[in-house]
């Protein structure tokens, strides 16, 4: 099938590059010529491992290309997926400015029948007023061709995203129309998994939902971990105890400093945005998104009673993306640590795998290192912000005494705590007794 991608970000170069792995011709649209001269050249606008050699292969046999000229895109093609940014508008509900621009030159670009699918994450009702925009445009044109409007959320995580875009654990397909399920049934056809077939509410929805559950079973730890510190119990051991329960599961109850990244802060805002402006607001979601906020601080608030003042003090900050294996830092945790440590004065050194040219932007006058090492020179604290496995293999034994001050607060209970006792380390851990 001729498929096109509409937006070359996250979600849609990998949508591109496994719809392309599964044998469809895949023109993938930008308007940022940059990225898309870059992508042209099988150079990937972000980091994620192992995807650019896959965008090489692809490129080079012409199941994917590029283009910035979406015209042409719409006329080749039949299904058309939208996968555009919806960043959080200052009231915290979705900017659909993007999605809405791209339905409105497919309304005034297309010739025949297309199934116009949107992978974007967009708030309940998006795909009704995407319809209403493409026939209006078409009606300008007193033309009255049929076209079909699809939810196919996405669900894949950072760091694995080409793995997660070729085996999802399911795939989510919102349509109203058998003709348009019988395209999208041939279109995933290859792929091993489960298919749920539903409303186009019901899949806008579903990716909301599934987003807040996530983020809830996170803070729900993150909460329980601080009880635990109170209490003497260990958040470790509790959170293996609930998981043996598989109604419960043992995936996101990893305590820590709290989720980042650019889907869950920016979907639960949307989520809570829109329930409040339905006269329905949503308690728990609200619970979720206040523990979040407040758990880094939480955390500084320890190491600042484990080692007094921060003024003057070296802090080696290690780690500054959302999360491992990827060079986003959007919401990291690092940068409200990074404020934190600003405001009490501390001196920073800092360290990251992939993250520091992003950070660097918004934090110029900090000292940032090639090494964690390099960052433990003279510290007087360590904090383990992202767990890299640079970071959790530093030869920690060793690297005490190159500290001033053998303090090692982990914000991810990466560490062997025991271990970390051992070598004679102040360790101090998140809901753990070790703190
Ligand atoms: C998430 C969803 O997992 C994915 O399905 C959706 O499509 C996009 O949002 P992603 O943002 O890439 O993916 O990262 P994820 O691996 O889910 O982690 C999100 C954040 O939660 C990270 O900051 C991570 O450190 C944190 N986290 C995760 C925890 O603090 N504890 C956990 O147990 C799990």
């Amino acid at each position: 099938m001729k498929v096109a991608v509409i937006g070359c970000g996250y979600v849609g170069t990998s949508t591109s590059i496994a719809f392309a792995m599964y044998d469809h011709t895949v023109v993938a649209i930008d308007n940022d010529m940059g990225k898309i001269k870059k992508l042209k050249q099988a150079v990937l606008p972000f980091y994620e491992a192992g995807m650019e050699e896959t965008l090489q292969k692809l490129v080079k046999d012409g199941t994917l290309s590029f283009t910035t000229d979406m015209k042409e895109a719409i006329t080749q093609c039949d299904v058309l997926f939208i996968a555009v940014g919806t960043p959080s508008s200052s009231d915290g509900s979705a900017d659909l400015s993007h999605v809405e621009e791209v339905a409105q030159q497919i309304g005034k670009t297309m010739e025949s029948y297309k199934v116009v699918v949107i992978k974007s994450t967009v708030p309940i009702g998006t795909c009704d007023k995407i319809k209403k925009i493409i026939k209006n445009e078409l009606e300008k044109r007193r033309l009255a061709l049929s076209f079909d409007l699809v939810s196919n959320p996405e669900f894949l995580r950072e760091g694995k995203a080409l793995y997660d875009a070729l085996h999802p654990e399911r795939i989510v397909i919102g349509c109203d129309t058998k003709k348009a399920q019988k395209i999208m049934q041939e279109l995933y056809k290859d792929i091993k998994t489960n298919i749920l077939f539903v409303s186009n509410k019901d899949a806008e929805m579903i990716k909301y939902a599934s987003n807040a559950f996530l983020a809830t079973k996170i803070s729900f730890i993150n909460e329980l971990a601080r009880i635990c510190e109170k209490i003497g119990a260990n958040i470790i051991q509790v959170a293996k105890g609930m998981g043996m329960d598989s109604r419960i599961g043992f995936q996101f109850l990893q305590a820590g400093i709290g989720y980042g990244g650019s889907c869950f802060p920016k979907d639960i805002k949307a989520l809570l945005t829109l329930a409040s402006e339905n006269g329905n607001p949503l308690h728990i979601l609200q619970a979720v998104a206040s523990v979040n906020q407040t758990q880094t601080d939480w955390f500084m608030e320890k190491v600042q009673k484990a080692i007094g003042p921060l003024s003057g003090k070296r802090i080696a900050v290690l780690g500054l993306t959302f999360k491992p294996e990827t060079d986003d830092i959007r919401e990291a945790p690092s940068l409200k640590i990074i404020d934190y440590l600003i405001k009490e004065k501390a001196f920073i050194t800092a360290y990251d795998p992939k993250g520091v040219e992003h950070v660097k932007k918004l934090y110029p006058a900090i000292h940032y290192t090639f090494t964690p090492l390099e960052a433990l020179q003279k510290a007087d604290a360590a904090l383990l912000v992202t767990e890299w496995k640079e970071i959790v293999n530093i030869d920690w034994q060793n690297a005490k005494h190159i500290m001033s001050q053998p303090f090692v607060f982990d914000g991810r209970n990466a560490l062997n705590s025991s271990e970390m006792l051992t070598f004679g380390y102040h360790y101090v851990g998140v809901g753990t007794p070790h703190a």
